[in-house]
């Protein structure tokens, strides 16, 4: 009985899922999640031989899983992998748009360019991924789309403006998406984690005070691991998660609640 309630709301076995930025850290740990449930996963990420290293593990638990090394923010390579992975037969019904950079500097020092170059990872790629994937996604009337959003997208930290910017963009597009084709039956909703402990954060861990920041602000009083992230996005493409459209969810361990 509850391996078939599981089975019913939970299981992915027919879908097929793109994960963006996923060679390393919480793209990984949500291909894995999603794979584990069942999906065929195809690993995205800049350099080949890491998404060829993801794919090798994945396959070694008997996860169905291949990869597409692409930039996310170059629209013509992202309409260019849509066409290799449909010649290969894959038909992307899950998409995590998950890759992501950062620059840590004072607003006032960051040049027009390297503004840009968290947008066009963020926002551009979050759009440039959606837009080429939507349209398959719509003529099967089946979809679902997680942004990787962040809790910085609601409250900020001095030196991340452009980050905190493009994290909020990336919620808002998610509800845009919600609400234009909801009636298509595409789901679109973003999740907004807290404090990581990944190669991305590696700064932050090292920085001297951090944990006694962590464990007197964050009430669950420790870094989030990307295996606290990964299944709250199955939830979201999961069946059972198939009513819930056009939000954004905070994975923080509390932080956004917390008033002192
Ligand atoms: N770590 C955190 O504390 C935290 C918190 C909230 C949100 N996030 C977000 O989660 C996502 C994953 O973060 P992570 O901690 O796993 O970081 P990570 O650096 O370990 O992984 C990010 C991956 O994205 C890839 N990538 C970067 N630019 C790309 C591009 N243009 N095209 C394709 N791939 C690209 C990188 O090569 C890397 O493998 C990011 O969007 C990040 O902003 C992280």
């Amino acid at each position: 009985m509850i391996k078939e309630y599981l089975y019913t709301n939970f299981s992915l076995n027919e879908r097929t899922a793109l994960v963006t930025g996923s060679a390393r850290g919480i793209g990984l740990a949500i291909s894995t999640a999603l794979g584990r449930a069942g999906a065929q996963v195809i690993i995205n990420d800049l350099n080949e031989s890491a998404c060829i290293e993801s794919v090798d593990k994945l396959k070694a638990e008997g996860i169905r899983a291949s990869y597409l090394a692409f930039d996310v923010s170059d629209h013509e390579s992202v309409q260019q992998g849509r066409a290799r992975l449909e010649g290969e037969g894959l038909y992307v019904d899950i998409l995590v748009n998950n890759a992501g950079n950062q620059n840590r500097k004072p607003m006032i020092d960051m040049t027009p360019q390297e503004w840009q170059q968290i947008m066009n990872v963020h926002v551009n790629g979050a759009f440039n991924c959606s837009q080429t994937f939507l349209p398959g996604m719509v003529s099967k009337g089946f979809g679902r789309i997680v942004m990787m959003s962040s809790v910085s997208g609601h409250a900020t930290m001095p030196l991340i403006a452009a980050y905190s910017t493009a994290k909020a963009s990336t919620a808002s597009l998610a509800r845009s998406i919600a609400v234009e084709y909801g009636p298509k039956g595409i789901n679109a909703n973003a999740i907004a984690p807290g404090f990581v402990k990944t190669d991305f954060t590696i700064g932050l861990q090292q920085r001297p005070g951090f944990e006694d920041y962590l464990l007197n602000n964050v009430p669950a009083g420790r870094w989030a691991l990307p295996e606290d992230i990964a299944p709250v996005v199955l939830f979201l493409v999961s069946p059972g998660g198939g009513f819930v459209n056009g939000q954004v969810l905070a994975i923080d361990g509390g932080l956004l609640a917390r008033m002192g």
